[in-house]
């Protein structure tokens, strides 16, 4: 029996769906526990691309599939993914399980999203605009709709017929928004229709996967976004509205710390950022262009150009504290082939000269102070086998598991499961 976390150990699209792919041949279930259709989890699958945004990728390998208690959910694009799943041929109904308990984005959370976002104006977070902010606030602030509320056709059409009123005054009076109120007869009649497709998939998950781990069954948790996005965490107020880290994995999926047997932290082997927020390793010249190319960084979601930037060993060791990370993925290493120097940030110039190893709370105003190392300048893209790697690059794996603390479990060669380099593949935890 193992429970692994996947957690990202920098801001997201590490490259989560394509580990979760490759571990996936040996799990039983793949559980996500928290964000939502903000996510994008890109997988390649012999020569087709998939982008899943709720579902979890390990659905691609008929594996039990689990959006967990922790999860917002779009029901429309739930459904849109479910549908263009199915019609690439993949069983969804024997494999997904959507958790009773889960939030659901309501069309307010959009509407607000967006309109927030503008109020933001030059200060703005750069969201996805998928409601993902508002339903979380909505959760703690105990005004928000959960899954199973659509079970009890009466009782939900009360809370909606509520929370239809204080939208409609939130969207007049704080927004100051001339758009069309919303209708709760409209929206109970839409969701109706929703539940009509989803109803066999909602259950109680929290007992489901509980049940698997009493069967010693492997599983894993995909952990979606990444560390320094997480509410607490993260550059806050730049990050998403919930616990991106393995802590969060308990909790959105209802299960027991003394469960979890692994966390695997997963690593770019470069930084890249979407949306505002502080970033201090970022480039702005020829070498980040030259990562934006190679490493094709668009979002997979909105589709935004990914800001780029060095290795920071900073951001990654306090990752590596924060989410008890037992071993690393490292991934697009290939991206950095055409590279004659390297340089990783091993500290942080404050703005009033001193020099701090380790992540202040702010990364505002701070200098990164790097290291340089020779680049391999050849290509690699695609090389499975450890002996043929350049030393150049164990080099600078060495140097990054060093600086940051853990060591090196997996080396990505390229987006494809084969481009996969397995240290050790008999203490891979599943
Ligand atoms: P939200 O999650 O849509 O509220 O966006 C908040 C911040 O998180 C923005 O900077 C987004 O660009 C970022 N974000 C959300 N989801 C992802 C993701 O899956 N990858 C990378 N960044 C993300």
């Amino acid at each position: 029996m193992a429970c692994v976390i996947i957690v990202g150990t920098q801001w997201g699209d590490e490259g989560k769906g394509k580990i979760v792919d490759l571990l996936t041949e040996r799990a039983d279930a793949v559980v996500r526990y928290q964000g939502g259709n903000n996510a994008g989890h890109t997988v390649m699958f012999g020569d087709k691309t998939f982008v899943t945004h709720l579902v979890p990728s390990g659905i691609l390998r008929k594996t039990t599939s689990v959006l967990g208690n922790g999860v917002v959910i779009d029901l429309a694009e739930l459904i849109k993914e479910i549908e263009e799943l199915e019609q690439m041929g993949i069983d969804v109904e024997n494999h997904l399980h959507i958790s009773d308990r889960a939030q659901l984005v309501m069309p307010w959370h959009k509407t607000f999203d967006r309109l927030g976002e503008e109020q933001k104006g030059k200060n703005k977070i750069g969201t996805t605009g998928r409601g993902i902010g508002p339903a979380y606030k909505d959760k703690i602030g105990r005004s928000g709709v959960r899954v199973g509320d659509l079970l009890e056709t009466e009782h939900f059409r009360g809370r909606l017929e509520e929370l239809v009123v204080e939208n409609n005054q939130r969207l007049e009076h704080l927004y100051k928004s001339a758009e069309t109120p919303f209708s709760a007869a409209q929206i109970f009649a839409e969701f109706t229709t929703y539940l009509k497709k989803l109803k066999p998939y909602i259950c109680d998950t929290p007992l489901l996967v509980n049940q698997l781990v009493e069967q010693g069954k492997n599983i894993l948790f995909e952990g979606a976004q990444g560390t320094f996005l997480d509410v607490d965490h993260g550059t806050y107020p730049f990050v998403t509205s919930s616990n991106t880290l393995a802590g969060g994995a308990c909790a959105g999926a209802g299960i027991g710390p003394t469960r979890i047997t692994d966390v695997l932290g997963i690593v770019k082997a470069y930084t890249t950022r979407v949306g505002s927020g502080p970033f201090p390793t970022e480039l702005f010249d020829k070498d980040g262009e030259l990562l934006q190319s190679e490493g094709q960084e668009f979002g997979a979601t909105t589709g935004r150009p990914r800001r780029c930037g060095w290795f920071d060993a900073l951001l990654v060791s306090q990752a590596v504290r924060l989410n008890g990370i037992t071993g690393m993925a490292i991934m697009k290493l290939d991206v950095l082939d055409k590279f004659e120097t390297l340089k990783i940030a091993v500290g942080y110039r404050l703005a009033d000269g001193e020099l701090t190893e380790n992540l202040p709370r702010s990364l505002e105003n701070v200098t990164p102070v790097y290291e340089e190392m020779p680049g391999w300048n050849c290509k690699t893209a695609g090389i499975t086998d450890y002996d043929q790697l350049p030393p150049e690059m164990l080099a600078y794996l060495e140097r990054l598991s060093e600086l940051v603390g853990a060591p090196v479990s997996i080396i990505s060669t390229g987006p494809k499961r084969e481009e996969s380099i397995v240290l050790n593949p008999d203490q891979l935890w599943l």
